[in-house]
């Protein structure tokens, strides 16, 4: 986050401002400081993939540029003593209007990660969205008692691994599937490509990198490279170690995925089905027919089309657009209490956290989810407070204005 607007203020000369990098979970008070301690815990190329965006990371940029291109006029004089941050997700009860997005390779930030994140959404009170390219596998996360267990598919392969997939993700008990169309083609993440090898290994200099890490031997690479366990089986037996796979997947990846493919799915898939990385509002409108029952806009963290728009960008038109007749979520950026209320204002049903949540696994595992989780929903308690609002039912528009039309000098 190396744009200036973006910093907390902090003006000329002292205190200096630090975050908490600390063992003890609960001294963290922000994301950032989850951050601060992931920087602190783990090695380059792990960071490199958990925080790189694609091409000029133009979009990545934009993702938090986006947040900070609103205002808010907070209302006063408002009864906020029962301050409700609850919200109705596929028809139950949620702690927040978010869920914990789905992220491959987990396993490289703690051992069981993705076991670790489904347990902080169960006791969260949110949904967690398993990623096709997670190294646990989905029974076993499906087992996490009080879990709502989503399974996100990548279409790869021929038809028939889909739809193995799909049929394990139903039997699991998953509640929604997410099919992610935005990645058929990988990213241009060179950041993360440089420190690699052609099949996808570290290079040397990353390699003692890592092994200087510690803490981070102990806490992942204790039993031993993770394993992409529910897709390991299609792969061809030479190209099974865990850095190849992740190639070997991407090449069989159909470029000609369409609508056409969306339809085939919903036919399989019986429960709700979302349509995750639009971006563009003509694929709203189209998405409005495809038999989808909810679109998650979002650019996949800055990691695939870069100068892309963000998803807050183009929420209030998506909203519009969609009206109230299906689900419509938004994925990029999410950081504090504050992006999470602007999202929902703005249009969104419910947020997609992805890296927020990771940075809480890098820095403690479980615990550092759950305290993920903890902060942003203190934060959007306590700001819905300094707003004025009581609850996320009485958001409106007039709450937010766009930096651009300040100061005010017209009757809106
Ligand atoms: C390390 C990492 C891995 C990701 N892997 C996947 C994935 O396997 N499937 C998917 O649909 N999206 C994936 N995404 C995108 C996220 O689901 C989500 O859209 C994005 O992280 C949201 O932005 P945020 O990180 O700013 O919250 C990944 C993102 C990150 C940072």
């Amino acid at each position: 986050m190396a744009n200036e607007k973006l910093r907390a203020a902090e003006f000329e000369g002292t205190p200096k401002r630090h975050f908490y990098t600390g063992r003890r979970v609960t001294r963290a008070r922000s994301i950032e400081d989850l951050r601060a301690r992931a920087h602190k815990l783990m090695p380059r190329f792990v960071l490199e993939y958990l925080e790189g965006g694609s091409g000029q990371e133009a979009t990545l940029r934009r993702e938090r540029e986006a947040f900070a291109e609103w205002r808010v006029m907070p209302h006063t004089l408002v009864d906020e003593s029962n301050r409700d941050c609850s919200a109705d997700i596929l028809g139950r009860k949620a702690a927040l209007p978010l869920a914990i997005a789905p992220t491959g390779l987990n396993g490289i930030f703690r051992r069981h990660g993705d076991i670790a994140l489904a347990k902080a959404a169960a006791q969260g009170g949110v949904p967690f969205i398993q990623s096709t390219m997670s190294n646990d596998p989905m029974e076993r996360v499906a087992r996490i008692p009080g879990l709502r267990h989503w399974w996100q598919l990548y279409v790869f392969g021929p038809d028939e691994i889909w739809q193995e997939l799909v049929a394990r993700a139903d039997k699991a008990g998953c509640e929604a599937l997410v099919l992610t169309t935005d990645a058929q083609i990988f990213g241009q993440r060179q950041w993360d490509k440089r420190g690699r090898t052609e099949i996808g290994l570290p290079r040397i200099p990353n390699l003692l990198n890592a092994a200087s890490h510690v803490r981070w031997l102990a806490t992942t690479l204790s039993g031993g490279l993770p394993q992409f366990s529910n897709v390991r089986d299609f792969v061809p037996k030479d190209r099974r170690s865990f850095f190849d796979t992740a190639n070997w997947i991407r090449e069989q990846m159909p470029r000609s995925l369409s609508w056409g493919d969306v339809e085939k799915i919903r036919q399989r898939w019986k429960k709700p089905l979302f349509l995750k990385g639009l971006i563009n509002l003509d694929d709203v409108e189209r998405a409005l027919g495809s038999g989808a029952d909810g679109i998650i806009l979002g650019t996949h963290g800055g990691r695939q089309a870069d100068w892309s728009v963000s998803a807050l960008d183009i929420l209030p038109r998506a909203r519009e657009i969609v009206g109230d007749d299906k689900a419509l979520y938004m994925s990029g950026g999410i950081r504090w209490g504050s992006d999470i209320i602007k999202a929902r204002t703005l249009g969104a049903d419910v947020v997609l956290s992805g890296r927020a949540m990771l940075y809480g696994l890098c820095a403690y595992g479980t615990d550092g989810v759950s305290r993920a989780l903890e902060i942003l929903e203190a934060e959007v308690l306590n700001e819905m407070g300094q707003y004025g609002v009581p609850n996320l039912q009485s958001l409106s528009r007039d709450l937010l204005v766009p930096t651009r039309d300040l100061p005010l000098t017209e009757k809106a």
